[in-house]
C-alpha cells in the first residue's frame, strides 16, 4: 500500500491488541519518523516514540475526548516549539507518518486531548525547555483485525468544504475531505482559482466541545496541516509540485485566512 492508498484506507482506531509490534515494525516507525516532510522551513518538532506504552496510559486521564482511555501498546508524543505555523507544521509532516503506518498495516490515532506536560514529562522527560506538547499518535495493531473493517466516519460534502468548486485540484480536495480532524470537525476549507487553492479555517465549536474551545481551536490548525498533507501527497503522485505558502487572499466571512496552494509552474509564470 502507498500513501494514496492509506488516504482512503486509514481510520482512527481507539481499540488495539495489547500484543506490542515487532522489533523490525518498531525499527520503521522509527525510520518513517525520520523521513518525514516539513510543510514551512525554520519550524522545530520533535516526534518521540514510546516502546513502553504502559508508562504513557498509566498518566493519561481515562477520558480522551468523548472516546475514552486507548488501549495502544505504543505512542508518538509530538512536541514543537510555538511560531506561526507551527501546529500547522505538525499536522503536515505527522500524516505522512501516520499514512506510511497505515501502509504498513498498523493501525493509529491522532489523540489532542492528551498532549498535556504531565503526560508526555513522565514518558519523555528531555523535552526541550522552549518545546510545547501538541498530539499524541497512538499505534499498535487494531482489535478488530483490520483497518478496513472499521466504519469510516462522516464527512462534510465535497460542495460544503468547496463551496465555489474545485478548479484543478479535484483530487487533492477529494483527498483532502478523507483528512482526519479533531472531534471530526473538518475545519479546512477551500476555495480554488487558477492554478491555486486558498484555504481557509472555520473554527465553530459544537456545543460538547465548548468547555474546550480554546483547545479545540489549536487542534483545528493541526488539522489544516493534515489537509494540507493530502493534497501535497495527490499532487505529487500526479507529477505535479505544489508550493504552499501564505499570500494575499480575500477575507471571507467567518472564515480565517491560512494559506495557499499553488502549483509549482504558477509561481513562475
Ligand atoms: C488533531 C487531532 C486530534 C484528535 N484528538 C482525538 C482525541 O483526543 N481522542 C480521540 O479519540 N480521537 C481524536 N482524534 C481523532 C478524530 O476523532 C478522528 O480523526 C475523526 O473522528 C475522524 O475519524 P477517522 O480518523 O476514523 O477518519 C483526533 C484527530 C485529530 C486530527
Amino acid at each position: 500500500m502507498n500513501r494514496l492508498e492509506a488516504i482512503q484506507d486509514r481510520r482512527s482506531t481507539r481499540r488495539f491488541t495489547p500484543q506490542p509490534l515487532t522489533l523490525e515494525q518498531l525499527v520503521a516507525v522509527h525510520n518513517v519518523l525520520r523521513g518525514i516532510p516539513a510543510l514551512y522551513d525554520g519550524h522545530d518538532m520533535r516526534a518521540v516514540v514510546i516502546e513502553d506504552g504502559e508508562c504513557v496510559r498509566s498518566v493519561m486521564s481515562g477520558f480522551v475526548g468523548s472516546y475514552g482511555k486507548p488501549s495502544a501498546p505504543h505512542f508518538v508524543l509530538v512536541t514543537a516549539a510555538e511560531k506561526p505555523g507551527w501546529l500547522e507544521n505538525v499536522g503536515f509532516a505527522i500524516e505522512h507518518a501516520v499514512l506510511d503506518m497505515t501502509a504498513m498495516g498498523i493501525a493509529t490515532c491522532w489523540i489532542g486531548g492528551q498532549a498535556t506536560r504531565e503526560v508526555f514529562e513522565v514518558a519523555d522527560p528531555d523535552i526541550p525547555a522552549d518545546h510545547t506538547p501538541v498530539v499524541v499518535i497512538a499505534f499498535g495493531s487494531a482489535k478488530t483485525g483490520g483497518l478496513l473493517h472499521l466504519p469510516r466516519t462522516g464527512r462534510k460534502t465535497l460542495e460544503e468544504i468547496a463551496p465555489d468548486g474545485v478548479g484543478d485540484f479535484g483530487e487533492a480536495l477529494a483527498a483532502a475531505r478523507l483528512a482526519p480532524s479533531a472531534g471530526n470537525t473538518q475545519p479546512t476549507r477551500f476555495f480554488a482559482g487558477s492554478g491555486l487553492v486558498d484555504v481557509y479555517a472555520s473554527f465553530r465549536t459544537p456545543l460538547i466541545y465548548r468547555a474546550r474551545a480554546d483547545h479545540l481551536q489549536l487542534m483545528n490548525q493541526v488539522d489544516i496541516g493534515i489537509a494540507l498533507a493530502h493534497i501535497s501527497i495527490v499532487e505529487k503522485a500526479c507529477g505535479r509540485e505544489v508550493l504552499i505558502a501564505p499570500g494575499d487572499a480575500p477575507e471571507r466571512p467567518e472564515l480565517h485566512y491560512m494559506t495557499t496552494v499553488r502549483h509549482a509552474t504558477q509561481e513562475l509564470a
